[in-house]
């Protein structure tokens, strides 16, 4: 007979034989980017002028005619309804579409799978092809979530470091050198979230091949393909290597193009038996992304591009204004972004220094810092695999952006 005691916890789990929390998920580290936001926000709220350099996401509201289709789709009651889990069959065909004009291979939507945001395409991608102990090759800086993704799928990520002086791209002479018989599968991001360089044709045939000749698998974050600036071309590796279409998942999202970070709707394009496999996955854990941001999402990607030119000319302007804003603070070495929305300068220049009384040491605590004193929020580059450099987004207003920077230079040159 049970009685109330033994079904409670305590009796099941006696806190002296375990954690509360599995060892899998505590060692889990909480987003730097998302707590830098919350940090500024929260200080932003108790009435303090801070200015955040912090989020990844587009500062415009989505054009009109996305928010038109989402409105329609609400009244429709086949949108009420569970959908296919892989998603809507017209959106898997926008996708396909869209993917076979920007990178010359033709997609089949059996080629698609639909996800909650470009960031549940990264964490399937690892967790359908990673098995306990795959090695992940992972160029640094990288975007935050994908080490935690990895090892979430029981991989290991090996990183592989390029500084300001190789315009944060690693060599193939670095990767081959990082390269086991463990290793499995190799990311890129170009344009790449933390630093804003882009891969040119070249460099990511020279991956690619390397990739294909050594039966690595390449997940290719292609979500910023639509940002790229002075003339600088979007390449997808599949289209200089075509043959990695049986090893190549190119993931990407209406995210930040289109700026619906709030909408949820990324997706992830590959050979049919993975996409197939990911999304029995996605079936136990999250099911069909929301119907009406799928609808909304259909018309982002067969809707006219001019909204989309329009805050491309604008992140143009504030980029150029950064790296000539930020070029001024004393420390500061700054490579010139070509691509997303972010600058990432190399501050080992400032560190080592008493500021305001304080002595900063590393990149975490200068930006707290630049926090405490400038009111101002950037995100330290040990979030990125990068110690030595802070990441300043440029998705805020001209004015901001000009008036934020001022503060630093102020704060640093004094
Ligand atoms: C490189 C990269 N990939 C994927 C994502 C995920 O975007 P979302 O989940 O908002 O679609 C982000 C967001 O910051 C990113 O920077």
């Amino acid at each position: 007979m049970t009685t109330a005691d033994d079904r409670s916890p305590a009796a099941s789990f006696p806190a002296a034989d375990r954690a509360r929390i599995s060892r899998r998920i505590s060692s889990i580290a909480p987003s730097a980017t998302l707590a830098v936001d919350a940090t500024a926000k929260a200080l932003k709220a108790a009435g303090r002028p801070v200015i955040g350099f912090g989020a990844g996401e587009p500062d415009f509201p989505t054009p009109a005619h996305i928010v038109d289709a989402a409105r329609d789709a609400v009244g429709d009651p086949a949108n009420h309804r569970y959908s296919p889990t892989a998603g809507l069959p017209a959106l898997r065909q926008a996708v396909a579409d869209s993917a076979t004009r920007m990178g010359g291979l033709t997609v089949e939507p059996g080629q698609v799978l639909i996800t909650n945001g470009g960031k549940q395409a990264v964490y399937q991608a690892f967790a359908t092809l990673l098995d306990p102990g795959d090695e992940v090759l992972l160029p640094a800086p990288y975007w935050t979530t994908y080490p935690e993704a990895i090892r979430l799928a029981g991989g290991r990520e090996v990183t592989v470091l390029a500084g300001a002086d190789q315009g944060y791209l690693p060599s193939l002479a670095q990767l081959e050198a990082s390269r086991t018989d463990a290793t499995r599968a190799i990311l890129l991001c170009s344009p790449s979230n933390p630093t804003g360089a882009v891969m040119s044709a070249d460099q990511l045939r020279e991956i690619g091949q390397w990739a294909l000749e050594h039966g690595l698998w390449v997940i290719s974050d292609e979500i910023y393909q639509h940002l790229t600036y002075d003339d600088t071309p979007f390449t997808s590796v599949l289209s200089v290597v075509p043959e990695l279409v049986d090893s190549t998942l190119v993931l990407g999202g209406v995210a930040k193009t289109y700026a619906m970070t709030g909408w949820r709707v990324g997706w992830m394009i590959g050979p049919e038996d993975v996409i197939a496999a990911a999304s029995n996955l996605q079936s136990h854990l999250t099911s069909n992304v929301n119907n009406i941001a799928q609808r909304a999402a259909i018309a982002a990607l067969n809707g006219p591009m001019e909204p989309i030119d329009q805050m491309r000319e604008a992140f143009d302007r504030r980029r150029r204004l950064m790296v000539q804003k930020l070029s001024q603070v004393p420390g500061f070495t700054v490579p010139t972004p070509t691509g997303a929305f972010y600058a990432f300068p190399d501050v080992h220049g400032a560190l080592g220094k008493e500021i305001r009384g304080t002595h900063v040491e590393t990149s975490t605590e200068l930006a707290a810092v630049i926090l405490q004193e400038a009111e101002v929020a950037a995100v330290p580059g040990e979030a990125f695999g990068a110690p030595g450099h802070l990441r300043f987004s440029y998705a805020l207003s001209d004015e901001d952006l000009a008036e934020g920077i001022d503060r630093v230079i102020a704060l640093l040159g004094s």
